[in-house]
């Protein structure tokens, strides 16, 4: 029978191993490095930034598994097998970016690090609290993770407003989409939430041009930032040099052009730079293996893949 492969480094492969030996106990299973055995039989690899070139060596290959949202890692692979790459869409996964989104946003607007920093020296003094209706929220990127995320804070009452690639509908929703878009878009946002991917186009985009067209003077009293898409989306020094200069009141920050975040970036220590390490949503075995044996099945049916990335798409 075909072989299913998982390729992962960075996160706990067995774990994933152990999930989808348990769901498909039926199934050959193997784990690179140690358990790939005839490459030749292998006809599914599961994903998570192998090595660049090991995907190559499996001639038999008929499709493969993102286990992140993300396929950026992938589609730098030059040598990537030119078959179906699937991408991961989970319920479990969008909540997990939108609990990260809402948590953030509310962090900044209920100005949490504030009252953090008056508990710290026992101060006991209350701070003028904007209506979340008089604050100005955008989202970039309004796929799967930023639509959701956009339903969620237009629930909690925020001005909410999307960019996108191409024009987007969302009702209650004020869309603008590529170049010609962008200034107004950032022109009236406040929080600028980055859910995009990382491709050619979205490279350094969140740079010190762009953090200084964000709206400055709205109910926040500055413009903040959160991103948790790629860190190859932004500059490091760009966004110390805004902080410092103003441009940007705070920051949250889940991905970085290097992870782990080097010990010497000034970002660690910035006061007013939140850090999480690549967790805004994490891909979780007990809920993804299913996925992506659902698909599996489909396809050995003779149904298609969901989920497939178009590769002629930006990258
Ligand atoms: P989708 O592919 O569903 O959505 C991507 C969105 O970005 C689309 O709206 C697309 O526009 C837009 N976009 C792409 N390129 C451009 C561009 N050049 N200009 C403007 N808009 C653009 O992706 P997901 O929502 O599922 O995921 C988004 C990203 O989130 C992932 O690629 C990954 O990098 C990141 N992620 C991070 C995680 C973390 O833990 N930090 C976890 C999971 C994901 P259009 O709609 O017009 O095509
Ligand atoms: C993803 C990620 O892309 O975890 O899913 O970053």
């Amino acid at each position: 029978m075909s072989a299913i492969l998982l390729a992962i480094t960075g996160w706990d492969a067995k774990a994933w191993d152990a999930r989808l030996r348990a769901r498909a106990p039926d199934r050959d299973i193997r784990l690179w490095p140690e358990r790939v055995g005839d490459p030749a039989t292998i006809a599914y690899a599961c994903a998570w930034k192998p090595p660049h070139g090991l995907l190559a060596t499996f001639p038999s290959l008929k499709a493969i598994f993102s286990l992140g949202a993300g396929v950026d890692f992938l589609m730098d692979d030059a040598t990537l097998p030119h078959v179906p790459v699937v991408r991961v869409v989970d319920p479990d996964l969008t909540m997990r970016m939108s609990e990260y989104v809402a948590l953030h946003v509310l962090m900044f607007h209920r100005r949490q690090r504030r009252y953090d920093a008056q508990q710290r020296q026992g101060v006991w003094r209350d701070h003028d609290q904007p209506a979340a209706a008089d604050v100005a929220v955008g989202v970039m990127g309004l796929g799967v993770m930023g639509r959701d995320a956009v339903d969620v804070l237009k629930r909690l009452g925020f001005q909410v407003a999307g960019w996108s690639r191409t024009p987007r509908t969302i009702a209650g929703v004020t869309t603008f989409h590529g170049a010609a878009g962008l200034d107004a878009f950032l022109a009236r946002s406040e929080i600028l939430i980055c859910l995009l991917p990382a491709t050619p186009a979205t490279e350094a985009i969140l740079n010190i041009g762009l953090l200084r067209k964000l709206k400055r003077d709205g109910a926040l009293g500055g413009a903040c930032l959160i991103n948790a898409g790629r860190g190859a989306l932004q500059v490091d020094s760009d966004i110390v040099a805004a902080l410092d200069e103003g441009s940007l009141a705070a920051a949250t920050l889940d991905v970085f052009p290097t992870e782990p975040l080097p010990k010497e970036s000034p970002l660690w220590g910035h006061p007013r730079v939140t850090i999480t390490p690549h967790n805004a949503a994490s891909s979780v075995p007990h809920a993804l293996v299913d996925y992506v044996l659902n698909q599996i099945t489909r396809y050995e049916r003779g149904e298609p893949l969901e989920n497939v990335v178009d590769r002629t798409a930006g990258y």
